[in-house]
Parts: C-alpha cells; structure tokens; sequence
C-alpha cells in the first residue's frame, strides 16, 4: 500500500506530554518551559502514515518479545540505497547498531586503539567529540573553513592543505556527510580529495550519513563509501577488503522516527565488520525490540513520497526564512543550507559572548535554540536553529526574535 502525500505539514501537533525530550525537557536544558523549542534535531510532523499504521498493527499483537529483523528489513535498506543514492550494497556488509551515535562510539573503539588520532572537522555535531574523548582517544580537529562571499552566499569548506598535514598523525577520520551544523552536502569532488588524502595515510573514514536523504534540490548527495568503490573498481586490483570507508544510515532523521532507535553500519570491509561485531556483542546491547524493527522496514519501502513532500515543505520554509531574514534581521547573517532542516545562525555582529548571547534567545527572545559553542571550533558567536516545524511557527519565532533584537538589552 503507497501512501501518498495527504499529509498536512502545516498542522500543529501538541507535543508537550509525551515525554518529548525537546518539549518536555525545556525546564531542565533552558531552565524556563515557555521557550519556541527549536534545539535538538527532531520534527515536529507527524511520521508518514504508513508508519503508524505499521506500528499500530503490531501492537495489536498483545506479545512484545526478543526479536530478530527479518531478511525483508535488509532488502528494504538496500532497495532504498541503491534507488535514492545509487549504491548497490551487499547484504553482508549490513551491521545493525541501537543509533548512529552509539555507531560512532562503538566504530572508534573497535577499529582503532587507545591513544590513535581521531580527526574532527569542527564546527560539527557534539557527539563527534565525545566518540573519541569516551574512548580515549587523541581528538585532532581540522576546522572548517567559512568562505564569507556575502549573505546567501557563504558557505563552508575543507581545509585539505590542513588535513594533509594532520592525516600524518591519524588513525581515523569522522565525516558529517551531510555536515551538521553547516549544511553542506559535500561535493563529488570534495569527497574524492578526501578519499585520496584517506588513501595516502592508511585512514578509516566513519561517514556519518543521517542528513543524507535531507537534501534540498540544489544539491546532491554522494555517499562516500559508494564513491571510494567506484574507484577501486577503475584500479587495477579491485578489492572491497581494502576498502576503508564505514557509513551510517538510519531512516531517523528522514522519516522522523529518531525516538525508536534503530540504525546501520555499512561496512565492506570483513576485518572491519567482524571486530565492530565482537565488540558489540561484549556490550550486551539489544539492538532490535518489536516497534523499531517494523518502523525501520516500513520507511524505507513506503516512505519515499512522504520525503519529497516534507523536502518540498521544509525547502519553502527556508526560502522564506532567509527571505525574513534578510528583510528584518539586519544584524544576523544566515548559512544557506544544501541539506538537513538546521539553519546556521552567524549572529557575531551582535557582539555577544556565547553566555550572553545564549541569555539573550532564551530570555529576551524566549526562543530555544542549540548554542553554536556546542558544536567547538568556529561555532562561537552561532545559534543553530531547527526549522522542522509548522512554517507558522518558524515564522513565528523568526518574528520573535525580531522584536527581542530591536528591544535588546544585553
Ligand atoms: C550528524 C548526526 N549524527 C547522529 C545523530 C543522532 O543519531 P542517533 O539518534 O541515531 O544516535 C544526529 C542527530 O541530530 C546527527 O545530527
């Protein structure tokens, strides 16, 4: 059954009360519950139908036991791959993980040893850091490079003159593909550099590929791993057991599940693949549970109209919140985004250090947005605000924190 768009993204769903960390956990993360929540990284529309429906059906089933995902769940992940992103992945290669972040966690400490380089490329999602410091691991950052060109037209780059330099020392590197904060969808030609400087000094790349089915029509997404496969097949001796690109994927972030918990590690490489499975099978970590596993399957093999509608709705919200914000805003300058429902918020002309500047959205605001500080280098003196709402409420906020600039105390 395909479930074509009838879906209302502009309808207003009540969140509060439903142990919705981003609503109900306002008091605890901003310390007063009356701010527009526009922080952590999960939607406010409802899932696609077919979704719901899903669970609904299996909750019929009053047993909720151990389960097991099916071969059908792995077609379904593989049919998606090669259709949206045009890679062929094997059935093999497939590792399901209990999230992307625990993905992270558990590929740094399985496939590299206490004390190796792990690179970052700052301003980036926190989790990033924490993947190499929780392990014990050497955090070596390579920022990311703002090319200010103007508004709507600056955007961030690689520093790959740097990275050179600091692959040297590494063991891995972790990539934001999409990269979250800054929304950039890494060009094909970004990406190859990057799989020759991985080339050169013997360095696992782990892709994280959430955002990656979140990108807007001017750009495209090119998974990484796909690429450095292409590649190897133009070499001489084609082998994927060197290849050294891991990816995650989950349906999460594009389908607005992330609460269910249920991700994928590709990983072509065997030696890889069997030290990432030791070592979660030492975590004792039970991976799949009734809901997530019906979820996950459903998604994918539904879930694609659903995608080009929410793409279609969150693509008209952005056009006019930038459009807001050019009018209006005169002292904050925005990121375009090619990919992820994030916008970045250069708010540096407001000449605030990031407690202040803080203090002000929440306070004089009363918005609730991620501090850019939070995300390390280069995101001192940005908000990250989170546009995966009702384009009224978006709107909204946008209007609040024009009023709270033209009024502003601190
Ligand atoms: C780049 C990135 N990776 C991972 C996650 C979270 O993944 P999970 O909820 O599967 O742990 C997020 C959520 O915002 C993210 O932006």
């Amino acid at each position: 059954m395909t479930h074509i768009s009838t879906h209302s993204f502009d309808q207003n769903i009540t969140r509060e009360g439903t142990q919705s960390l981003k609503y109900d956990g306002r008091l605890t993360t901003f310390g007063r519950d009356d701010v527009m929540p526009m922080w952590v990284a999960d939607m406010d529309f409802a899932a696609p139908k077919a979704i719901t429906e899903a669970l609904q059906a299996r909750a019929n089933h009053p047993v909720f036991g151990y389960s097991i995902a099916p071969e059908s769940l792995y077609e379904a992940l593989i049919d998606w791959l090669l259709a949206k992103h045009d890679w062929q992945v094997k059935r093999e290669w497939i590792l399901l993980t209990p999230g992307v972040v625990p993905s992270l966690n558990l590929v740094v400490a399985a496939l590299t040893a206490e004390n190796s380089g792990v690179i970052v490329q700052p301003p980036v999602y926190a989790p990033f850091f924490s993947a190499v410091t929780n392990q014990n691991r050497r955090l070596i950052e390579n920022p990311l490079v703002l090319q200010n060109d103007g508004f709507d037209n600056a955007h961030y780059e690689i520093d790959f003159s740097k990275l050179d330099a600091s692959a040297k020392d590494a063991k891995m590197l972790l990539l934001c593909s999409p990269h979250n904060p800054v929304g950039r969808v890494w060009s094909k030609d970004e990406l190859l550099r990057l799989l020759a400087i991985a080339k050169k000094y013997d360095l696992i790349i782990l892709a994280d590929e959430i955002h990656s089915d979140l990108v807007y029509a001017n750009a495209q997404h090119q998974s990484l791993s796909h690429l450095a496969l292409e590649a190897e097949k133009l070499s001489s001796s084609p082998t994927e057991e060197v290849h050294c690109i891991i990816t995650a994927v989950s349906p999460s972030k594009t389908f607005n599940i992330p609460g269910l918990g249920l991700s994928a590690l590709i990983v072509p490489n065997k030696a890889h693949r069997q030290a990432i499975q030791s070592h979660l099978n030492t975590m004792g970590v039970s991976v799949t549970n009734p809901f997530n596993l019906v979820a996950f399957e459903v998604a994918y093999r539904e879930g694609g109209p659903w995608l080009i509608a929410l793409m279609a709705y969150l693509q008209n919200t952005c056009n006019e919140a930038i459009a807001f914000i050019k009018m209006h805003l005169p002292t904050i300058n925005v990121i375009r985004p090619q990919g992820t429902y994030l916008l970045w918020l250069d708010c540096r002309s407001l000449n605030l250090d990031d407690d202040a500047l803080n203090r002000f959205f929440i306070q004089e605001a009363k918005l609730g947005l991620s501090p850019g500080a939070i995300f390390g280098c280069g995101g001192e003196g940005f908000m990250r605000m989170n546009i995966g709402s009702p384009k009224s409420h978006v709107m909204a906020a946008l209007t609040r924190l024009k009023v709270a600039l033209t009024t502003k105390s601190v």
